[in-house]
């Protein structure tokens, strides 16, 4: 059994469909942590001892987050700034995290065609997260194929929403229960109907 912790991070929740379904799927699973840092640290006054402490604890670290300005909402990046110390997850003596893994799972509101070259985002999702991928590498972590929702703002009225949350759910249990194939078979990102997650729920 892996040891999963999903760190859930958006500062209008009230506002929220798709992350708000995604976290009543997720919290309350059993042998998962689900932290939201918001609600956690309204004042960004991170416990960075309490932090490393809990991502000590466990196999998994998942940031749950809407895209915001092709990054992540700001916490997180705090989260990073204060956690991820010199000396505990990267340099000389920093091995700490060795060989866990993280995953994103990420909604955007721009469509998928839209993350492309050709597309009016110009980039893949993958490019825009590479920076978190790269943190993972330097603190020797794995960096797993993301779960994305794209079109997230009209997903709730084509009925994606309840879909995705769906397999959000069954994608954390696949995890938690080491059945998760991290790679997903080379995918670039895995989404809602990708068939390595039907294959799991
Ligand atoms: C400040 C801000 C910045 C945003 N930046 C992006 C962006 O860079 N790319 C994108 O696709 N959507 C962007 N969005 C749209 C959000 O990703 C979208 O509102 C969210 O995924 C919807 O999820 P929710 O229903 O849980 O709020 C942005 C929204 C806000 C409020």
């Amino acid at each position: 059994m892996a040891r999963l912790i999903v760190y859930y991070a958006h500062p209008g929740q009230q506002h929220s469909h798709a992350n708000r379904a995604m976290e009543t799927a997720a919290r309350g699973i059993e042998d998962i942590t689900f932290v939201d840092l918001y609600a956690e640290y309204p004042r960004f006054d991170i416990d960075i001892d309490r932090e490393q402490t809990r991502v000590l604890e466990h196999d998994v670290i998942l940031f749950q987050f809407p895209m915001f300005w092709y990054s992540t909402p700001s916490i997180i990046k705090e989260w990073q700034d204060l956690v991820l110390e010199h000396g505990f997850a990267y340099g000389s003596d920093g091995d700490r995290l060795t060989g866990k893994t993280l995953m994103l799972a990420v909604t955007a509101a721009g469509p998928e065609d839209a993350y492309s070259t050709g597309g009016y985002q110009h980039f893949p999702m993958r490019t825009f997260l590479t920076p978190l991928e790269q943190t993972a590498h330097l603190c020797g972590m794995c960096f797993a194929v993301p779960f994305v929702l794209f079109g997230s703002l009209k997903a709730a009225s084509d009925g994606r929403v309840e879909r995705h949350a769906t397999a959000y759910r069954a994608l954390l249990l696949a995890i938690r229960d080491d059945r998760h194939d991290f790679d997903a078979g080379g995918a670039e990102v895995l989404t809602f109907d990708s068939a390595e997650l039907t294959a799991e729920v």
